[in-house]
């Protein structure tokens, strides 16, 4: 997997880390979009007050969710992110790799490498059985170089499939390690960041939602030109936002950033407060991600384009108590955290992130750390889903969060609890 990559094959540095710019990305990939059943890539910025472009892919016919966001610096920065994210979960819902239906025990019996099981995330406390069969499919454990099998569950994200279910094994079913890119290096060490990201808001969530003085990011630390034009803009905006450092112990850069309207704004309309979240080894670029991110989401929340955001939602977000309480958490609890202080560990090369990435996490114990290569030769665009064993994710039942957490040793004495 790892041969034949160029230890220096990044060559784009604006904002995020590529082997190309945005606009070749999406010149060579848009023609797949009819194939693919993407109908349109819509630009959707003009409809928040902010001004940083977000983008909105839609794919009809998906098994999934319709549509994919896309954030970004400028415009082919934000439409290429929402093509490539309709790309990649449109491999996730039409997997043709070969399926084993067989129990964690038996395929360990037949001399097979198998996940650990108790260390996939799931939906409720109980685990499967190891003698319950299941669908399970093949990737590579880039930690041991073996090829490993893990349940299907954990890859597809085919919602329309009538095996999903029978198992009862209840793994979560998400997108979380699924990454697409213009490499198969590029899109593992974004699937490996994901991974690692989600996993640290479960750790930081109630530091982030307390806005925690330990976790606060100084904003006038963050001296980085892309990070001044977002915060100009939100400021522009009469919006308040608040970065928080989120990086867990494995000491890859992570960040939170939450924003609101001031107390002037919001007249005509009441718009909740909102969310992004950012992983990368270059602490500059993460925070980006994280401002970006929680821009998308305001307008992904105005557009009411996301099938999964139900009316309930709109209906109970955003009343003026929760406001004021998010306003006075940013604007009140001093932050502590000096940006200059966040170490680096990003490299020229993805091959060279990628290893940094996966000795931390050895390091920690966490040694599964499967790719499952859905890239198809007929479209040529490098897909994978990377299912890292004991990592947390946002579905996870709290009571195995909580186990995962002590198994890890992680430090709480940061204020972050599981
Ligand atoms: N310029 C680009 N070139 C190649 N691939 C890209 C580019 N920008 C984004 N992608 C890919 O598109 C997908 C979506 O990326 P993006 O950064 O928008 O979101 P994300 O952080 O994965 O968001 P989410 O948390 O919603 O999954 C990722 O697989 C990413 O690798
Ligand atoms: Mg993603």
């Amino acid at each position: 997997m790892f041969a034949n990559h160029n230890a220096q094959d990044k060559t784009y540095f604006d904002g995020t880390h590529r082997a190309c710019s945005p606009e070749e990305t999406f010149n060579r990939n848009w023609p797949l979009a009819k194939q693919l059943g993407i109908t349109r890539v819509a630009d959707i910025t003009g409809l928040d007050t902010i001004g940083i472009p977000v983008c909105v892919a839609i794919r009809p016919n998906s098994r999934g969710l319709s549509t994919s966001q896309g954030k970004g610096l400028d415009l082919f920065s934000a439409k290429t992110s929402a093509l490539m994210e309709s790309i990649e979960s449109w491999h996730a819902e039409n997997i043709d790799l070969p399926l084993r239906h067989n129990s964690y025990a038996g395929l360990i019996n037949a001399g097979e490498q198998v996940v650990d099981i108790t260390s996939i995330s799931t939906y409720t406390d109980s685990y499967v059985s190891s003698t319950t069969p299941i669908y399970w499919v093949q990737g590579q454990d880039l930690i041991s170089r073996k090829p490993m099998w893990v349940p299907f569950d954990t890859v597809s994200t085919n919602f329309t499939w009538s095996g999903r279910g029978s198992t009862q094994a209840n793994f979560v079913i998400s997108t979380n390690g699924l990454s697409s890119g213009n490499t198969q290096q590029e899109a593992i060490a974004h699937a490996l960041a994901e991974a690692v990201e989600r996993d640290a808001i479960e750790l930081a969530r109630d530091a982030i939602r307390a806005g925690a003085t330990s976790i606060k990011v100084k904003p006038e630390t963050i001296n980085d030109a892309n990070c001044q034009k977002l915060f100009d803009a939100l400021a522009q905006a009469d919006i308040l936002y608040g970065v928080y450092n989120i990086t867990s112990d494995f000491k890859i850069p992570c960040f939170s950033c939450t924003i609101v309207d001031r107390e002037s704004q919001g007249r005509w309309r009441t718009l909740p407060a909102f969310s992004g979240y950012g992983c990368h080894p270059s602490p500059e670029v993460a925070v980006m991600r994280a401002v970006t991110e929680a821009i998308q989401s305001r307008l992904t929340h105005i557009s009411g384009s996301r099938d999964d955001i139900f009316w309930a939602e709109y209906s109970k977000l955003g009343n003026s108590d929760d406001l004021d309480q998010y306003r006075r958490i940013i604007e009140d609890i001093p932050a502590s955290v000096d940006f200059t202080k966040i170490e680096s560990i990003s490299s020229q090369g993805f091959n060279t992130d990628i290893q940094q990435m996966l000795d931390i996490l050895d390091n920690k114990g966490v040694s599964q750390v499967v790719v499952v290569d859905l890239s198809k030769p007929n479209i040529n665009v490098p897909v994978v889903k990377v299912v890292v064993a004991g990592l947390m994710s946002p579905s996870e039942k709290s009571g195995t969060k909580q186990v995962r957490a002590i198994k890890r040793e992680v430090n709480t004495a940061r204020g972050l609890t599981a």
